[in-house]
């Protein structure tokens, strides 16, 4: 009796792993001569999520940049395979050869996006990130007109007002303003822009240090606590939160950042007689349409303003974090910026947009920024038919990776940012790079390509300048002396200040700063 019930579960086991053995023994076959790195669970587990990189067994939460152009390098070639037993996808291709990444991002149909990848980012409804195919036409549709110049213009505006009210409201006249964590400055500047530019709500940054009644969380805080806490919410079912105090705080932050985000689109259609261009108006709009056409349904309302919210500030904020970190570091930069923002702007002055396409070194410092930093290490697609991808062997020749219908793609942006054979002496911070009108363009995505191509980066851009432009013009940036840290070489205080952490996005993991002001 026993016996045979150990036998059946044994069996079931065995079967269990000899089908996925079979599996990836055919998938290596598929792959031809490709070479590959394994895991024994690997990408696009949740379980990685949670786990550092160790080689064989887990690929880790942090892998696409922590390897950077390690593996091809080792390897021989920028396409490689990845082989997992466990996980959702048994092979995944990473492409870093920019030829064949145009390939891919030029070509929407045959490499669409994995939505599945994407469902952490549905806490509150699909959106315009997290879909494909007609729906994602739609969002972008509604979306994009509110990413006109008119509207940079107004990001613009906003930002200098934003900024300007941190020195006078916050910083006040200390000669020095001390920081524990850079992006304690560039979460709130960003979210603040955001919240202005694209939703109209003027959030000034004395309003937003109490709870409005009746709410536990500010606005700010809950959304803080809703992005830090999305794959709680996706792997938690809701009877389970009441059983702990910290779990029923999140659930709190997420009713209460629903909430908030209710009530902006009450008040904008209250509101409606005023003229607005925003784009809360272009997503509430779309949805009073009279021709009976496809209109988003509320989940899908709520789910492209939190997308908004969350993409228009947190890739904002942790650039903006690593560029301070690397402006502190490299001081000599840092003067030379501040030299070149001077030949520019009058003393005093505030910049204007009209002066924003002078300030090529700001632009040059964040585009060295994002190569060394890209908030997206490796951008998920997959093959919708069986094809081939060339690229180039160590000699020269080229070489045909066979891909399977099915199989992931992964862009692997961090990888192709730092291949010697484009950038030369990849891991040194030289903003200068961008100044050579030869520039290696196809090798530099942080805001992908193609249809897929992020919607906001003339918004991040615009400003990003601004915010730069004020603060380097005014205070003096560099990392916070710690009596811990004393006999640190630069090199040590390099890696311990730019460490990074993945959860949305690449994440920095502790820069303190003092901002101090010029004489
Ligand atoms: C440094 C700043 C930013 C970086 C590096 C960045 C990067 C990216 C990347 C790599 C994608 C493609 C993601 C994928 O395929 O999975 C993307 C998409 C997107 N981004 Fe950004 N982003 C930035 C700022 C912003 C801002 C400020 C906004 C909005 C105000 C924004 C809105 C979007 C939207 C809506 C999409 C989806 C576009 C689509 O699929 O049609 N981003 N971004
Ligand atoms: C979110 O995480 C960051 C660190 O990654 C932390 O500094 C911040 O306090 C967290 N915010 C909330 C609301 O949990
Ligand atoms: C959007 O339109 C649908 C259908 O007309 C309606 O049920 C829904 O309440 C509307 N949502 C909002 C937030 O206005
Ligand atoms: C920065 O990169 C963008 C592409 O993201 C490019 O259009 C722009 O010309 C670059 N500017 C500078 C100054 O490097």
């Amino acid at each position: 009796m026993v016996s045979n019930l150990w036998l059946g579960v044994a069996s079931i086991i065995i079967g269990y792993f000899g089908k996925r053995v079979i599996n990836l023994v055919q998938k290596r076959k598929c792959a031809g001569k490709t070479p590959a790195t394994y895991y024994f669970v690997g990408y696009g587990n949740i379980i990685n999520v949670f786990l550092p990189r160790i080689p064989w067994i887990f690929a880790g939460h942090n892998v696409e940049f922590e390897a950077k152009h390690k593996p091809f390098a080792k390897a021989g070639q920028d396409i490689m395979a990845t082989f997992s037993f466990v996980g959702p996808q048994p092979i995944s291709i990473r492409v870093a050869d920019p030829v064949a990444i145009k390939h891919i991002t030029t070509s929407r149909a045959r490499f669409p996006k994995p939505v599945a990848a994407y469902r952490l980012l549905n806490v509150y409804g699909e959106n315009i990130i997290s879909t494909e195919g007609d729906k994602w036409k739609m969002f972008r549709k509604i979306s994009a007109p509110a990413f006109s110049d008119r509207n940079n213009r107004l990001v613009w505006d906003e930002t200098v007002r934003i900024v300007s009210e941190l020195f006078s409201d916050v910083w006040g006249d200390k000669d020095s303003v001390s920081v524990d964590h850079a992006v304690d400055v560039t979460l709130p500047i960003a979210l603040l822009v955001i919240g202005t530019a694209g939703f109209g709500k003027r959030v000034s940054w004395k309003e937003d240090a109490l709870a409005p009644q009746g709410f536990t969380h500010t606005f700010k805080g809950a959304l803080h606590m809703v992005s830090n806490h999305t794959r709680i919410k996706l792997l938690v079912p809701n009877w389970v939160y009441r059983f702990s105090k910290r779990l029923d705080r999140i659930r709190c932050a997420f009713d209460e950042l629903e909430l908030y985000m209710k009530e902006m689109i009450e008040e904008r259609i209250k509101s409606e007689k005023v003229e607005r261009h925003d784009l809360l108006s272009a997503l509430v709009d779309s949805n009073i349409s009279e021709d009976g056409g496809q209109v988003m349904t509320e989940d899908e309302l709520m789910g492209n303003i939190f997308i908004f919210l969350l993409a228009g500030h947190e890739t904002t904020a942790h650039t903006l974090a690593f560029t301070f970190a690397l402006l502190a570091l490299y001081q000599d930069e840092q003067d030379r910026l501040f030299i070149d923002i001077q030949s520019i702007l009058a003393d005093d002055e505030l910049p204007t947009y009209s002066q924003m396409p002078l300030l090529t070194r700001c632009m040059a410092v964040f585009n060295e920024t994002l190569r060394l930093f890209p908030p997206v290490p490796g951008i998920p697609k997959f093959s919708a038919e069986d094809t081939i991808l060339a690229t180039t062997d160590s000699e020269g020749n080229t070489v045909n990776v066979p891909i399977e219908k099915g199989s992931a793609c992964t862009l692997a942006v961090a990888a192709m940012h730092y291949n010697p054979k484009y950038w030369k002496d990849p891991h040194a911070f030289n903003p200068d790079r961008f100044l050579d009108p030869n520039w290696p363009r196809d090798a530099f995505l942080p805001f992908s390509s193609g249809a897929r191509a992020c919607l906001g980066r003339k918004f991040f851009e615009t400003e990003g300048i601004a915010i730069l432009t004020m603060i380097v013009s005014k205070y003096k940036i560099s990392i916070k002396d710690d009596p811990k840290f004393a006999g640190e070489t630069f090199e040590q205080k390099k890696k311990r200040v730019l460490q990074t952490k993945y959860s949305i996005t690449l994440t920095p993991v502790h820069i303190p700063l003092v901002f101090t002001k010029r004489g």
